[in-house]
């Protein structure tokens, strides 16, 4: 089992959330967070002068899903989350070693 997460611009949600469920993902956990990339935040002239916001409106979605669907739900998120600007956001991939159901106590483990 692997956990992805994708930080992605807000107004790309629904089109990301919708791109999951086509390729048959239901669960995900989904944060309204603050980040900044490489470009530290975003600046801009204002009729004042120089201003920088340091910290930019992002969701972070997190998905835990199987190994062999790796591809198919970054592929999916690619095309759902990306316009070509800076700030489209990243995926992280990382390794998960145990997952429990608390409704029922079902526990999956991964070496
Ligand atoms: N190395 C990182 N560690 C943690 N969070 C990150 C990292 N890089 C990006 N993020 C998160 O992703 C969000 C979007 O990042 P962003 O798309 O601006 O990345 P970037 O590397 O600057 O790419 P681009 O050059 O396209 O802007 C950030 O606001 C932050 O929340
Ligand atoms: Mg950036």
């Amino acid at each position: 089992m692997i956990k992805i997460e994708a930080i992605i611009r807000p107004d790309r949600l629904k089109s990301v959330k919708q791109a999951l469920t086509e390729v048959g993902i239901n669960a995900m956990t989904i944060a309204n967070v603050k980040g900044r990339g490489e470009q530290a935040g975003l600046e801009f002239t204002a009729r004042t002068g120089l201003f920088r916001i340091d910290e930019l409106p992002k969701v972070k979605i997190e998905v835990f899903i199987e190994d062999e669907d790796e591809d198919k739900v970054i592929d999916a998120i690619l095309a759902s989350a990306r316009t070509g600007e800076m700030g489209d956001g990243k995926i992280f991939v990382s390794p998960v070693t145990r997952a429990l159901k608390i409704r029922t106590g079902e526990e999956w483990r991964y070496a």
